[in-house]
């Protein structure tokens, strides 16, 4: 049988990640983006060259609610049902404390918690039973954040979420789950400075940012075992205050 997942902000980073590691396994993709329309036709583009999948697009941001029923709509008219439906878009707001707007911080919150939920809620009869939600919470989520407030707290939110989620998703046959990541190198890690990136790796065991393709298998293992749920992987190399 054809295996479907959706993977918000599928086309760069982490979730262009996930996406290889499940094309290469044979999952037909839909990826969503924000705005950059040129390399999500790219990655489309390599994605079904390498593997005998198809790749969909849909541009749909997470700031804004119009974007739960176009992707709802987008499910009907594919008549797609999904397998797996992996929360990886999120945002953050890096004003500090004494600036944060109350616009910012309920953009923050929109984003990374209210947005999965409502689409959740919109989208949960277009997955089949016996399938899977991975949620991306943070390692920032455990551990106190000393640059974001709104995003430390939100990704806390989105682990409570996945624990209270297992109850309501009883009755559709569903597991839902969140890898929590450290430090993984993505473009929103890369853009640090060097003393900054040298700083975090000092603090991490194996010295260095996580591989997204990495991270990735972690996706694939919580999509594929049949008996994980209600979990918070926590995948950080072995981070610790040094
Ligand atoms: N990188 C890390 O170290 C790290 C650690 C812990 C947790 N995380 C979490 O992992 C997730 C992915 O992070 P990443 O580092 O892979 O990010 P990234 O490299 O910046 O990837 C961004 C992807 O998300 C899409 N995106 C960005 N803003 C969006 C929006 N408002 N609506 C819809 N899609 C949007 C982008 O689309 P466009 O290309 O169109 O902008 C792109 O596909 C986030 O939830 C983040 O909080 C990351």
């Amino acid at each position: 049988m054809e295996k479907y997942v959706l993977i918000t902000g599928g086309t760069k980073g982490i979730g262009k990640a996930i996406a290889e590691c499940l094309g290469k396994s044979g999952y037909n993709l839909i990826l969503t983006y924000a705005s950059d329309k040129k390399n999500a036709v790219t990655v489309q583009h390599e994605l079904e060259q390498h593997y005998s999948i198809f790749t969909k697009l849909l541009q749909a941001d997470i700031t804004q609610g119009e974007s739960v029923e176009k992707i709802n709509r987008f499910l009907i008219e594919e008549n797609v049902y999904l397998d797996a439906l992996i929360f990886n878009a999120g945002m953050t707001c890096r004003s500090p404390f004494e600036e944060i707007k109350e616009d910012d911080w309920l953009q923050v919150f929109y984003a990374n918690v209210h947005f999965p939920v409502f689409l959740m809620q919109r989208i949960i009869t277009r997955m089949k039973a016996g399938g899977s939600i991975v949620f991306t919470g943070s390692l920032m989520g455990i551990e106190a954040h000393s640059v974001s407030l709104a995003y430390g707290v939100t990704k806390s939110a989105v682990h409570a979420l996945v624990k209270n989620l297992v109850k309501f998703l009883v009755p559709y046959q569903i597991r839902v789950n969140a890898v929590a990541p450290g430090f993984v190198d993505t473009e929103w890690q890369k853009n640090k400075p060097e003393e900054i990136r040298r700083n975090i790796e000092r603090k991490v065991a194996l010295g260095r940012f996580c591989d997204p393709m990495e991270l990735a298998e972690v996706y694939k293992l919580l999509i594929e075992n049949s008996y994980l749920n209600g979990e918070i992987i926590v995948v950080d190399g072995g981070y610790s205050y040094k």
